[in-house]
C-alpha cells in the first residue's frame, strides 16, 4: 500500500514514514521547507528497506492550489495512495487577547484547512478504488488549552471534519479516523511547550516516571489503523496519551 504523509520530515511524522516504510510500504511525504531533514528521512527509509520508493515533496499543506498539484504529481510517481496521514501541524501560543489575525489563520491554515485540501486532492483515486485510509493526528489539547485557543480550536474542528469523512465515505470503503497524541518529544514541544506544562506531565502521566511518548508508539497505532487490524475501525478518535486526559 502507497502512503502520502503530511509533515514527514520532523518528529512523529518523519516516524509513521519510517515506520510504513519500515512494514514494507511505498511513501510520498510532504513538508514545508526543511530539505535537509527530508533528505535524512529518504536516506533512513533507503538504508531500512533499500528498493523502498520514499520520496518527500516541499508542500505548504495551507495553500489548495500547491496541494492540488502535488497531489497530481504524488499520483504520477507512485500511481495510487491507499493511506493519507495528516501529521504536519504548528503550535502558535499566545493568550486570545493579545493573539494576532496571523497567529489564529497560519494556525488553522496548516492544522485543519491543509487536512481538508489534502484529502479532497486524494479522495478520488480512493473513490475509484473503492479503498482508502484517512489518518489525521490531533493533539489532547483539541479538547482546550490556556494560551493554545488557536491550536485547540484548529484540532476539535479536525475531528469535525474525520468523523463527517467517515460517514460520508465508509460505505465507499475509506475509513477515516482521529488519533490523539499526548506529549511526545519533538521539535514542537522542545520549542513551545513551557517547563511547567513538562512538570505537569511528569506528575500525573498515569505511566512509569510520567514518561512522554515514544514516537514508535504512536506511528504504529498509525499503520494499526491503515493495516488489516484496521479495517473495521472507522470514525473513532484514539488517545495514544499514556493514559492522562485532560490538559493543563
Ligand atoms: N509532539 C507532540 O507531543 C504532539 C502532541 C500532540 C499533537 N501533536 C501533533 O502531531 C503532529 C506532528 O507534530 P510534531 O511534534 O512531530 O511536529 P514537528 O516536529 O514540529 O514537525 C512538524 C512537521 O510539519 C511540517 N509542516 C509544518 N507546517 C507545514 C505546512 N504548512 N505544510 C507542510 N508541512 C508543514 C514540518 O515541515 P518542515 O520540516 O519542512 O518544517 C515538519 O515536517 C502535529 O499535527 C502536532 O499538532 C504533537
Amino acid at each position: 500500500m502507497n502512503y502520502f504523509v503530511t509533515g514527514g520530515s520532523r518528529g512523529i511524522g518523519a516516524g509513521i514514514v519510517l515506520q510504513a516504510v519500515r512494514e514494507g510500504h511505498d511513501v510520498a511525504f510532504a513538508f514545508k521547507g526543511n530539505r535537509e531533514a527530508a533528505a535524512k528521512v529518504e536516506a533512513e527509509a533507503r538504508a531500512l528497506r533499500p528498493g523502498a520508493l520514499c520520496k518527500g515533496y516541499v508542500l505548504d499543506v495551507g495553500d489548495p492550489e500547491a496541494v492540488a498539484a502535488v497531489a497530481d504529481q504524488v499520483l504520477a510517481d507512485f500511481e495510487s495512495i491507499a493511506v493519507v496521514v495528516n501529521c504536519a501541524g504548528i503550535n502558535r501560543a499566545n493568550l486570545v487577547i493579545s493573539m494576532s489575525d496571523e497567529e489564529w489563520h497560519s494556525v488553522f491554515a496548516t492544522n485543519l484547512h491543509g487536512p481538508f485540501y489534502v484529502i479532497r486532492a486524494f479522495l478520488s483515486s480512493m473513490l475509484a478504488s473503492r479503498f482508502g485510509r484517512i489518518i489525521n493526528v490531533s493533539s489532547i489539547q483539541h479538547s482546550g488549552a490556556a494560551g493554545q485557543a488557536n491550536y485547540a480550536a484548529s484540532k476539535a474542528g479536525l475531528h469535525g471534519l474525520t468523523l463527517s469523512l467517515a460517514k460520508e465515505y465508509g460505505r465507499k470503503g475509506i475509513t477515516a479516523n482521529v488519533v490523539v497524541p499526548g506529549f511526545f518529544d519533538t521539535d514542537m514541544t522542545r520549542e513551545s511547550m513551557p517547563a511547567q506544562a513538562k512538570e505537569y506531565w511528569a506528575q500525573y502521566c498515569p505511566m512509569p516516571k510520567g514518561r512522554m511518548g515514544r514516537i514508535d508508539e504512536l506511528a504504529t497505532v498509525v499503520t494499526f489503523l491503515a493495516g488489516p487490524g484496521g479495517s473495521y475501525i472507522n470514525g473513532q478518535v484514539i488517545p495514544v496519551t499514556g493514559g492522562l486526559d485532560w490538559t493543563y
